[in-house]
């Protein structure tokens, strides 16, 4: 899992975390430990500044207005558009669809190329490791079509058993909707395969790229996936936003999501005309703030550099497992060949939420629970896990700290 690459520029952690303002802060008297990414990643001081910055010098209503604020506004959030598209590597600009995130974006798709092309006795496929986020919305239209949901299964070790994927390809699947890496495992899957075999029988394919769209290069042309959907959050940029990127024939083909203002070319009592791409998917004032924010967070994960990124967290998972794995009583959820930067492990006997309330209280933040994952969590019989996941400040002295409050909380709940 290591790199072994000697030319990646090692990171300077202490100074990158001197760009997180929060990570100054104490919890319950503690130096804070945040090991909560997969759920939101901390905010570096230029998408704080690029908030504020909107805010203070040109807020204004986009696309639609002739004066300065409104022509900056637009430029700027128009500026996102183009570097999203060059962070997951388009072909178009136009086929960078804003959202509120990857649960829009995925509902997006269901509602309207879902309708358009899933009828009764059709199939969907996803996979054990999915989040609630790809599993309802598929649900609902399949409850609405009479469709049904198609199950990749997964092995011990939190991998899509591939034979079984290829078994369940029928001449009734419409759509492969599938998680680039697992958020409660980090199980980095195949979806390269996974698209080449669902293209061979001429099926669609959605890529859920919540949590790799942080860590891995993203190539959607390379990928050659149909849709690929992201958050801003989970790449250190502002709540609220996200991409759905689509390939351009398909999202022509496919009818607007929401209907109002921006959506529109012209609109009469008897009939509405819809506005070309990417604006047919916009309705509405957007989160023009926290989208213009995005492209400083984006900027900001080009500069430091994916590769030096990835190395750093992939050294801190690898001491993480390694250190955890050796504490009497841990045993790891998902160990998977390639992964994220995310351990989940559960402790024999002792509830996932007791350990969190007290790691919390050594100031260290982890996420228990099901992860939004419950089918995941039944596959594996366990109620949930605790969750550490790793950006790019954090460092080998916290995992340190975590395997200590670890020991201690265990002493104190066996
Ligand atoms: C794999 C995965 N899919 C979907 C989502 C939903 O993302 P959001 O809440 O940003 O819409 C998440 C969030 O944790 C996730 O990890």
């Amino acid at each position: 899992m290591i790199s072994t690459n000697t030319d990646i520029k090692p990171l300077d952690v202490a100074a990158m975390r001197k760009e997180f303002p929060v990570l100054e802060r104490k919890v319950k008297g503690r130096n804070l430990v945040y090991f909560d990414n997969a759920a939101t990643a901390q905010k570096p001081k230029v998408v704080i500044n690029a908030l504020m910055h909107y805010y203070q010098q040109y807020n204004a209503n986009i696309h639609r207005g002739i004066h300065s604020l409104a022509e900056e506004a637009t430029a700027a959030f128009e500026a996102t558009r183009d570097t999203v598209q060059q962070f997951i590597n388009a072909t178009h600009r136009e086929e960078i669809i804003f959202t509120g995130g990857v649960t829009e974006g995925i509902n997006l798709v269901a509602a309207t190329w879902g309708r358009q092309n899933v009828s009764e006795g059709d199939e969907i496929i996803i996979s054990a490791m999915e989040h609630h986020s790809n599993i309802v919305p598929w649900q609902m239209l399949c409850l609405e079509k009479k469709a049904t949901l198609k199950i990749i299964p997964i092995n011990d070790k939190g991998e899509f058993v591939m034979d079984e994927y290829e078994k369940l390809i029928s001449p009734k699947t419409k759509l492969v909707a599938i998680v680039h890496a697992s958020n409660s495992l980090g199980t980095i899957n195949p979806v390269k395969e996974i698209i080449e075999i669902a293209h061979q029988h001429n099926i669609p394919v959605l890529v859920d790229g919540a949590q790799s769209a942080v860590h891995l290069d993203i190539d959607v042309q390379d990928m050659d996936c149909d849709f690929f959907v992201l958050s801003s959050h989970k790449i250190y940029g502002p709540t609220g936003v996200g991409v759905l990127y689509g390939k351009k024939e398909l999202l022509e083909e496919m009818p607007p999501y929401m209907g109002g203002g921006e959506m529109i070319k012209e609109v009469t009592f008897d009939h509405t005309t819809y506005n070309e791409l990417p604006y047919k998917f916009e309705a509405g004032t957007p989160n023009i703030a926290d989208t213009v924010a995005f492209k400083a967070a984006l900027d900001f994960v080009n500069e430091v550099g994916k590769e030096s990124i990835r190395a750093h967290e992939e050294a801190l998972t690898k001491y993480a497992m390694e250190k955890l794995s050796g504490i009497e009583g841990v045993r790891l959820v998902g160990t998977a060949r390639h992964k994220t930067s995310v351990v989940s492990f559960i402790v024999d006997g002792v509830h996932p939420q007791d350990i969190g309330i007290l790691l919390d209280n050594y100031g260290i933040a982890v996420r228990t629970g099901h992860h939004c994952c419950q089918p995941l969590m039944n596959r594996f019989e366990i109620p949930g896990t605790v969750r550490a996941s790793f950006a790019m400040y954090n460092t080998k002295e916290e995992v340190d700290e975590l395997v200590k409050g670890m020991e201690k909380a265990i002493k104190m709940l066996k």
